[in-house]
C-alpha cells in the first residue's frame, strides 16, 4: 500500500482519450496511480491534476516505451515511491493507418516497437515486481478488434495489437497463479470520430447491437477484471458484437 493505504497501479497510456478515462476510474475504485506519458505533456498534467483530487499520490514520468532502457528507468522510478504494484493497465499504444506497398521500415518500427515491444518490456518489469509479492496482483493489456480481423492499410498496428494478445496467454500461463493476466479488446467506440475509414452508419451495420461503444463500456470490462479472480489468459471484445460477423 501506499503511505496513505491505497493499491498501486501502473499505466502506460494515461495520457490517451480513452487512457486517461481508464486512469480516472481506477483511481476512483481506490488506487494510486503512476502514469507514463510520452508527447502528450498537456493532456498527462490535466489527467494527474484530475487524478489527485482523489488519488493524492498518484504521479507521472515521461516515458518513450518503444524503449526498453525509458521502460526500466520508469519503473525505477515507480519503485523510488511506491512498495507494492497491485495492477498494470498497459495502454500506451500508437495508431495511424499504412498502405501495405508503402509502409517503410520507419513505420513497423514506429508501431510495433511501441506497441509490441513496448508492451512487452512494460509487462515484463511489472511481473518482476508482482511474483515477489504475497497476494495476486493483475496485468490488463489494451488491444483492438482488428487483431482479428483482415483490415487493409492497417497492417504493423494489427499484427502488433495479435502479438499483445498472444503476449497476453503467454504471460497468463508463465505466472499463474500469482498474476492474472487479460487483454481488453475494443471495437468502435464512439469517442474516435474518423478513426475508421467507413461511415458511422456504415460501420453500424457491422454491429449486432446497432451502435458504437461508449468509453464507460471500456472503463466497466477493466473494472470487470480488476475484481475478478478466476478469469487469465482471456481477451475480452468489447464489440456490440462486432466479431460475430
Ligand atoms: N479508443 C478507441 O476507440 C480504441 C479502439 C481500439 C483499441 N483501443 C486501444 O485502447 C488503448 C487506449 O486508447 P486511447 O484512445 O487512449 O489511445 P490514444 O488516445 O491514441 O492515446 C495513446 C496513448 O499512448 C501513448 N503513447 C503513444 N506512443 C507512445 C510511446 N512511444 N511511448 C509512451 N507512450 C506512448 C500516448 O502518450 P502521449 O499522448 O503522451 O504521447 C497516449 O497516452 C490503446 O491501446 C488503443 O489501441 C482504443
Amino acid at each position: 500500500m501506499t503511505a496513505s493505504g491505497r493499491k498501486v497501479c501502473f499505466m502506460t497510456g494515461a495520457s490517451g482519450k480513452l487512457g486517461s478515462e481508464i486512469a480516472l476510474s481506477v483511481a476512483g475504485q481506490g488506487y494510486t496511480v503512476f502514469f507514463t506519458w510520452h508527447h502528450g505533456e498537456e493532456k498527462a498534467g490535466e489527467t494527474l491534476e484530475r487524478l489527485r483530487w482523489v488519488s493524492p499520490e498518484s504521479a507521472m514520468v515521461q516515458c518513450d516505451i518503444s524503449k526498453p532502457s525509458e521502460i526500466a528507468a520508469a519503473f525505477g522510478r515507480f519503485r523510488e515511491l511506491y512498495e507494492r504494484l497491485d495492477l498494470l493497465v498497459a495502454g500506451a499504444s500508437n495508431f495511424y493507418p499504412t498502405r501495405l506497398p508503402e509502409v517503410t521500415e520507419t513505420d513497423w518500427d514506429s508501431l510495433v516497437d511501441t506497441n509490441l515491444k513496448g508492451t512487452f518490456f512494460t509487462m515484463q518489469e511489472a511481473a518482476g515486481i508482482m511474483q515477489k509479492q504475497p497476494f495476486m496482483s493483475r496485468i490488463i493489456t489494451m488491444t483492438d478488434i482488428s487483431a482479428g480481423l483482415v483490415w487493409k492499410n492497417y497492417a504493423p498496428y494489427t499484427v502488433s495489437k495479435a502479438g499483445i494478445q498472444h503476449l497476453t496467454k503467454i504471460f497468463a500461463r508463465e505466472f499463474a497463479p500469482r498474476i492474472l493476466v487479460n487483454s481488453v479488446a475494443p471495437g468502435t467506440i464512439s469517442m474516435y470520430p474518423g478513426r475508421e475509414e467507413e461511415p458511422e452508419e456504415k460501420l453500424i451495420e457491422k454491429i449486432p447491437l446497432h451502435k458504437t461503444g461508449d468509453p464507460l463500456d471500456i472503463v466497466r470490462t477493466i473494472l470487470f477484471l480488476m475484481e475478478s479472480e478466476y478469469i487469465t489468459g482471456e481477451v475480452i471484445n468489447v464489440d456490440g458484437g462486432r466479431m460475430l460477423f
